[in-house]
């Protein structure tokens, strides 16, 4: 009875994971998808501590549990609460990385616990013969031990260093040769899991008075030496691995590391035979796999491209120093003027307004124009901000409505037929190189066309370039003004113009 609640518990949190998935897709109904799938992680943990038998024995160890728990809760709670949005990568990078590190710490608990157990049967009158450690181990059970350890150190090591890149604590370090390298550790590590595997469950004869008595699995210290050698590797590998990729790359990265981090833990689900912890496993390293393969897509590379090209540390050193020619302002009281007799203006919403935290006084600015009967919609590009969603996430606080948001294709189709677009603290998104310099390293990736826009109003707070590095050609055409300033202190005094109009 027991193991078919269990069963149950693992059954409805397996549901409660797809419906809460399915529901992330939209934002209005994102939150909900996050409680409900939370709630089944709940069930199942709940299921797990109380219903789940090793041997016939319930778990015991309770006060451990719900200490650990307990802590990684308040942990977790509290920063969650306290990340500015801004942050939010880094959070997700780091958490990612425990989730990695989880996926290890099973494998090498799971082994010890297989070391141990094989230790005892050395007391045995037969360990007098040699050596040897006993214990009845397949094959199979070892190879997703090993898989769990690999996938989850590199996730653990690479979302530590995106982390570390992401918050500029860790620089993007490159040396000559570093790919090969990097395949280098990645070949040794595949040759020693294949050593391991092909050592430790080999089957040792016992004989006693030189007759055969019988054949069994042991593991021997050997096995364990490999095994930790393994995990050195494995977390060089993520070091390694991610240390030369560009910062403008990082969201893939982690969304790829994210995917590893759920297939390292469905190697734990196969490990206890434990179906919510298979499935949710199996669902994050999928649905990290199509993100990856998304943002790869809205950027027009290739993963290939984006994991050994160096796209944003290359790009900051060869298309910075580009020469350009005048750029000219306009003032808060004309931009004032222009939008309010506008018919149609898009907002072009960017990392920069997220760095301001601008959202409400864009929102307002949004309200006010609406009044003077201005139909004002936001442009979206899929990888706007810093994070995949960032700029949904950051418009749905100040509760702009998602009917005024515009996926990027369906933006480009209004921009010919728009007076005024208002860029605030965008730069990469907008940058016509993509589309018509090939040397450029952004070359490719779909962007805002807001230069068919009427007039092109862009606000930040001087040249500097954006995450790429680049310059941007954008702010040099005779239809776009600059408005220098704070993205919120701009608008604010927008807000206030607009008002004394
Ligand atoms: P960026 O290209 O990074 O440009 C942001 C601009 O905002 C900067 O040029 C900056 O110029 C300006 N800015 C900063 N603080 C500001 C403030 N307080 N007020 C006004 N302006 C401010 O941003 P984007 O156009 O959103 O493009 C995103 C880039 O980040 C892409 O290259 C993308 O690949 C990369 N990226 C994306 C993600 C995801 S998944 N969304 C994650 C990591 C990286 P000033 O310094 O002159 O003000």
């Amino acid at each position: 009875m027991g193991i078919n609640l269990l069963t149950l518990c693992y059954l409805i949190a397996s549901v409660t994971f797809i419906l809460g998935l399915k529901m992330l897709s939209h934002p209005a109904s994102a939150r909900k998808g996050n409680l409900i799938a939370a709630g089944g992680m709940i069930i199942a943990i709940i299921g797990t501590i109380f219903l789940y038998k090793d041997n016939g024995q319930k778990l015991h160890n309770h006060e451990w549990i719900f200490g650990g728990i307990f802590i990684g809760g308040v942990v977790g709670v509290l920063s969650a609460r306290k990340v500015k949005m801004t942050a939010m990568p880094e959070m997700v990078s780091l958490f990612n990385g425990m989730g990695g590190a989880c996926a290890a710490l099973i494998s090498i608990v799971e082994f010890n616990h297989l070391y141990k157990s094989a230790g005892f049967t050395i007391y045995t009158p037969l360990s007098a013969l040699g050596d040897t450690t006993i214990v009845e181990i397949s094959k199979s059970h070892l190879l997703i031990i090993i898989l769990g350890l690999i996938i989850g150190s590199i996730s653990l090591a690479g979302s530590v260093i995106a982390w570390g890149k992401l918050n500029g604590k860790i620089k993007d370090f490159i040396f000559k040769g570093q790919h090969i390298f990097n395949l280098i550790i990645l070949a040794i590590i595949i040759l020693t899991a294949a050593y391991f595997l092909y050592t430790s469950p080999s089957h040792s004869e016992i004989k006693f008075s030189g007759i055969h008595l019988l054949s069994i699995p042991f593991i021997s210290k050997t096995s364990l030496y490999l095994l930790f050698a393994i995990l050195g590797l494995a977390l060089a590998y993520g070091i390694f691995f991610v240390l030369p990729i560009g910062g403008a790359d990082m969201p893939v990265v982690i969304s790829l590391l994210n995917s590893f981090t759920g297939v390292a833990a469905a190697c734990g689900g196969f490990l206890y035979d434990n179906k919510a912890m298979l499935t949710g496993g199996i669902l994050v390293g999928a649905a990290g796999t199509l993100l990856t393969i998304l943002m790869c897509k809205a950027m027009n590379r290739s993963l290939k491209n984006v994991l050994i090209g160096s796209f944003g540390a290359s790009a900051a050193t060869s298309a910075a120093k580009q020469q350009q020619g005048a750029y000219k302002e306009i003032s808060i009281s004309d931009a004032a003027m222009v939008m309010s007799y506008a018919h149609k203006v898009m907002i072009v919403p960017g990392y920069g307004l997220a760095v301001a935290q601008a959202q409400h006084a864009c929102h307002e600015l949004e309200k006010l124009l609406t009044e003077k009967n201005v139909e004002v919609k936001y442009a979206i590009h899929p990888v706007a901000g810093r994070m995949p969603g960032h700029m949904n996430v950051l418009l749905a606080e100040a509760d702009v409505s998602y009917d005024n948001l515009l996926e990027m294709e369906q933006a480009n189709e209004e921009f010919p037929s728009t007076d005024v677009v208002l860029v605030l603290g965008a730069n990469d998104v907008v940058n016509p190189a993509a589309k018509t310099d090939p040397s450029s390293p952004i070359y490719g990736m779909p962007i805002l066309d807001v230069e068919l826009a009427k007039i092109c109003i862009v606000n930040k707070r001087s040249m500097k370039p954006g995450y790429a590095g680049i310059e941007n050609d954008l702010f040099f055409q005779p239809k776009t003004s600059m408005l220098f300033g704070d993205a919120k202190k701009v608008l604010q005094d927008l807000i206030s113009e607009i008002k004394n109009l």
